[in-house]
């Protein structure tokens, strides 16, 4: 049986449509549910033109309490029964509770180099310590915010001009190589580094 993998969204899911497009290409995996905490979450509206089931939880409501939010998004994890939670864009900060319950399933991409600028802002923040590379890392998530064992890591240039908007774009392109790339391992059970070094390095 092909691994079962959920993805969560919070935004337009360009992730979550190469992570799908590659399950769907490759046949290693079963993208089984795509689920947004946000109504405006454009990547529902993809997803569903990919032929994958959509869930919505809104988080907004639960405001205040994280627990209570959690409580829902189990419930209807647990009814997709998934292998693997690939988050993708997802901007909710997650409780020792909920990661204790799927610990090991978990993978998040995060845009920077980690350890580097964990958190926001990550682009704006490479741009102001004048560094020369960036990058994006895909980690497995733990109790500790982006801090999880680092599974793949791709760089590209930062260059003269740059905005936090161009370098995010070029960030977000080889996003999409690395993410593939490592969920293509990690359902083997493969979780040697992939490292990937974008054009002009
Ligand atoms: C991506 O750049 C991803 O790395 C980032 O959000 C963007 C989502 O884009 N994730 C985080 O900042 C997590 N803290 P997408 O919706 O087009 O995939």
């Amino acid at each position: 049986m092909r691994p079962r993998v959920v993805i969560l969204i919070s935004g337009g899911g360009s992730n979550m449509v190469t992570l799908v497009r590659d399950m769907q290409a490759g046949g290693y995996a079963d993208p089984v549910l795509v689920l947004a905490n946000r109504a405006d979450a454009g990547g529902l509206a993809k997803a569903a033109e990919l032929g994958v089931e959509t869930a919505l939880i809104e988080s907004r409501p639960y405001k205040g309490d994280r627990e209570a939010f959690e409580a829902a998004l189990t419930e209807r994890l647990a009814s997709a029964n998934p292998d693997i939670i690939c988050f993708a864009g997802f901007m909710r900060v997650l409780t020792e509770g909920f990661i204790r319950r799927w610990q090991g399933k978990m993978l998040n991409i995060h845009p920077s180099l980690l350890p580097l600028y964990k958190g926001l802002h990550t682009h704006q923040r490479a741009l102001d310590d004048g560094v020369m590379v960036h990058g994006c890392s895909v980690h497995e998530v733990s109790a500790e915010l982006d801090g999880g064992t680092i599974l793949g890591q791709a760089v590209v240039p930062v260059l003269a001009g740059d905005t936090p908007d161009t370098l995010a774009a070029r960030v977000l392109g080889v996003e999409h190589q690395l993410y593939p790339a490592v969920l293509r391992k990690f359902v083997t059970g493969d979780r040697t580094p992939t490292a990937i070094f974008g054009t002009d390095i």
